[in-house]
């Protein structure tokens, strides 16, 4: 087998590897139901601008978001993979059809891409997060998360905690080890000045989820 098939071959295996994990994921989510379980959720995620405290940084915008890549950080908090320990307070109750349902209403009607090219006076580093985040931020998979319009201080504090490896995932993990401090800034300025991702409406209702 030539390299370039072998190539294609692994590139083909690791798609149905990944369309197998994806299945059912976050189809079946019931907005209407993720509402009601969203309830205290909201106390945080509903309020502009509202921080996490010691140390002090902005609560994620959650609205636009990929539900498939909400599930994904749920059953990261319930499982303790993903460490925080007031998220995993939160989610460690949760049923997967209860995490299902919250993806479903909280995300609401996810971004779609742009399909734009970065701008010319882009940062450098951002060609290698376009391949999976998108010039736009708009991730190309439901599995990677949207970054257009997050908060800033958010997104440079999730790159600082792949790279110290606080924050486990072994692809984002790589990719942030290569990153110093001043690409760190960079790419979150570029990605939070995308238009893109909302904080949860206050009174937010099923309707606006769609
Ligand atoms: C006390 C405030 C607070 C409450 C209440 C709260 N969260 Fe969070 N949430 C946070 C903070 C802070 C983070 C970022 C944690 C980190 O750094 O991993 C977060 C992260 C998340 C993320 C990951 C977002 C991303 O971009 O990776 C999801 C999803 C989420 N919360 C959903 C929920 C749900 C669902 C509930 C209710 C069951 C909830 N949160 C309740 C503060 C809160
Ligand atoms: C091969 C695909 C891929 C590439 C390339 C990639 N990422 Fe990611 N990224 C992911 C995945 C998958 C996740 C979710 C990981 C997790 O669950 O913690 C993620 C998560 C993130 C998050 C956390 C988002 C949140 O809401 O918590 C940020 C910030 C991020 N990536 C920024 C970048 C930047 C900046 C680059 C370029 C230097 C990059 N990524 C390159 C796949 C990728």
């Amino acid at each position: 087998m030539s390299l370039a098939s072998r190539i294609a071959t692994v590139f083909a295996l690791s798609a149905v590897v990944a369309g197998s994990l994806g299945v059912a994921r976050a189809d079946g989510g019931n907005a209407a139901r993720g509402k009601d379980l969203s309830y205290t959720c909201l106390g945080c995620h509903a309020i502009e601008n509202y921080k996490n405290v010691y140390p002090t940084y902005s609560v994620p915008k959650l609205r636009g978001q990929h539900a498939e890549y909400l599930v994904a950080a749920l059953q990261g908090y319930r499982a303790g993979d993903r460490s925080h320990a007031t998220m995993h307070a939160h989610a460690a109750s949760l049923s997967d059809q209860d995490i299902l349902d919250i993806a479903a209403f909280l995300g609401g009607e996810s971004l779609k891409a742009s399909g734009k090219a970065p701008p010319a006076d882009a940062p450098q580093a951002v060609q290698v997060c376009v391949a999976c985040h998108g010039s736009d931020g708009v991730g190309v998979l439901p599995e990677y998360p949207n970054l257009a319009g997050q908060h800033e201080d958010y997104i440079e504090r999730a790159l600082e905690e792949y790279k110290k490896g606080a924050r486990k995932n072994p692809i984002m993990a790589g990719f942030a080890s290569t990153l110093s401090a001043e690409d760190i800034k960079a790419l979150a300025e570029y990605y939070s000045d995308e238009p893109g991702l909302k904080t949860v409406p206050r009174r937010a209702s099923r309707f606006s989820a769609r």
